[in-house]
């Protein structure tokens, strides 16, 4: 069996190959592809075939998917607006090289979030359906991480700041929603499937910011601004304005509960309890 992993050079990617790594599947039969290699030398020297694919060069992606069986199609980490073009060419090529699964990673309630991250999940699930590919959707709502690594600013300031009022996320760590990747990809009867994947405790960002000023052992507060605010906010700290405009947007979502799910859908297919906020709190002070 050969699985490919695209995103590998990146955070959720290799999260996923070293998943499918603790699950036996031999390396000789793991695939992970990124933009640039040179990062996953160190896989490449386990075993693992790593190779060159670009979602926007065609060729690159036949030579990369040649033989591959399954595939994690992580989404990419470009512009909102680029992305469905990109996708479709990735799917496109999975479908030519005849993969018998893909496994999307796509958001939290993507169906009907008015977010614009969640239009670009949206419109690749419905490139998935058109296409007639033989997918699972793999909806994960935020990353812990997207907070836990504000830890050294929060802590400078005392505050987290953002968008979201009494919106509630449910967030969970990379790794979670890679194992859970790597299960999907493992075990029989996901096909056609669509997950909302989210940590089992969702929390509000006044209440993050409780768990963080617990864990620390510090006062840390949750300033909630306006969007407009939040985006002038980011662009001063010098983040790109498409971010920022994202970040904002994606505030607004959390605070109509676009990326809270119930569903326990990460703790089943992992077979344990999510990682749970203040644990992830604890593991990035140290
Ligand atoms: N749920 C959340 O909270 C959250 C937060 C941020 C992002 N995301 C989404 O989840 C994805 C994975 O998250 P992450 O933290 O692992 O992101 P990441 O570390 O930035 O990794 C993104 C990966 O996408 C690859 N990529 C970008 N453009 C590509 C292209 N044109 N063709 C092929 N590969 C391309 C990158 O490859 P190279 O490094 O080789 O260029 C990299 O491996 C992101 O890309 C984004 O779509 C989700």
């Amino acid at each position: 069996m050969s699985i490919v992993v695209t995103g590998a050079t990146g955070q959720l990617g290799r999260l996923t190959v070293e998943a499918l790594l603790r699950r036996g599947v031999p390396a000789a039969d793991i695939v992970a592809t990124g933009r640039d290699t040179t990062g996953i030398k160190d896989l490449a020297d386990r075993g693992v075939v790593t190779r060159r694919a670009d979602f926007a060069d065609p060729e690159s992606l036949a030579a990369a998917f040649a033989g591959a069986e399954k595939m994690v199609l992580v989404s990419a980490s470009i512009p909102v607006d680029e992305r469905l073009a990109n996708h479709r060419r990735a799917i496109d090529a999975a479908l030519a090289a005849g993969v018998s699964q893909i496994a999307y990673t796509s958001m939290t309630q993507a169906n009907t979030a008015g977010t614009t991250l969640a239009d670009s999940h949206r419109a690749t699930e419905s490139y998935l359906r058109e296409r007639g590919a033989p997918a699972v959707v793999l909806r994960n709502s935020w990353y812990l991480e997207n907070y836990t690594s504000q830890l050294p600013i929060v802590l400078q300031h005392g505050a987290f700041v953002g968008a979201a009022g009494d919106g509630r996320v449910s967030a969970a760590t990379r790794a979670d929603y890679a194992e859970a990747a790597a299960v999907v990809l493992t075990t029989e009867g996901h096909t056609g499937a669509i997950y909302e994947l989210g940590g089992d405790q969702a929390f509000s960002l006044a209440e993050l910011a409780a768990t963080a000023s617990a864990v620390a052992g510090r006062p840390i507060t949750y300033t909630n601004l306006s969007a407009d605010e939040l985006v002038e906010l980011l662009a001063a700290a010098g983040v790109p304005a498409e971010l920022a405009g994202v970040l904002a947007d994606s505030d607004l979502g959390l605070s109509r509960g676009e990326l809270f799910t119930d569903s326990g859908d990460l703790r089943r297919l992992i077979g344990r309890p999510t990682t749970t906020l203040a644990d992830a709190i604890a593991a990035a002070l140290n």
